[in-house]
């Protein structure tokens, strides 16, 4: 695949490989994350790490079957910065997500599904602008020129950092906003 010799941008050099979604073809959801963590950087798989494990409570708490979902990133090659033994997240910049957006474009477009619900800041504002806030924005649906819906919630790992009065609430609005996107879908 063409995106495994990507090199539109630096982030190919350090990464392990590209990360690309999955899923399947038919899929009526798309979930877009930021970009690989760690673990998804070694598997080249997304969300298997344990962002990934918060998702997939939470698409089941929603009734949203993972197996029929496609998954998938705005960001294909894991950025970090090493401290010791561990690599640490590093948010992509504009022009990684300028590099990256036609992959995801290509995805949408071979999909075409009805929802695109994107996990968090980074992949919100990647496809619907600078302006959207996800805790404004979030559960609300809007029309992409390109036909599908689009809406927003919080990132998987914004539960895992969260302190304990704040995780509950978090992950329950997270599943919210997923239930939102059954909802929709079951009504399409
Ligand atoms: N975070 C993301 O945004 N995507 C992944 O695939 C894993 C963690």
């Amino acid at each position: 695949m063409q995106a495994g010799a990507c090199t539109a941008c630096e982030l190919y050099r350090h990464a392990t490989q590209t990360v690309f979604g999955e899923g399947p073809i038919t899929a009526s959801v798309v979930l877009l994350g930021e970009q690989p963590g760690d673990h998804e950087d070694r598997a080249g798989r997304p969300f298997v790490g344990p962002a990934g494990a918060v998702l997939d409570r939470a698409l089941a708490d929603a009734q949203l079957d993972r197996r029929a979902i496609y998954v998938s990133n705005v960001v294909k090659h894991f950025k970090f910065v090493r401290s010791g033994k561990v690599r640490l997240h590093q948010k992509p910049n504009a022009a990684e997500l300028r590099a990256c957006r036609p992959w995801w474009e290509a995805e949408l477009a071979a999909i075409q599904p009805h929802v695109v619900c994107c996990l968090g800041a980074t992949a919100a504002q990647a496809v619907l602008g600078s302006r959207v806030r996800v805790t404004r924005d979030r559960g609300r649906f809007v029309p992409l020129p390109f036909g599908p819906m689009a809406t927003v919630t919080i990132h998987p790992s914004a539960v895992l950092r969260a302190d304990d009065r704040h995780r509950t609430v978090l992950y329950d609005g997270l599943v919210a906003d997923l239930s939102a996107v059954a909802a929709h879908v079951s009504d399409t």
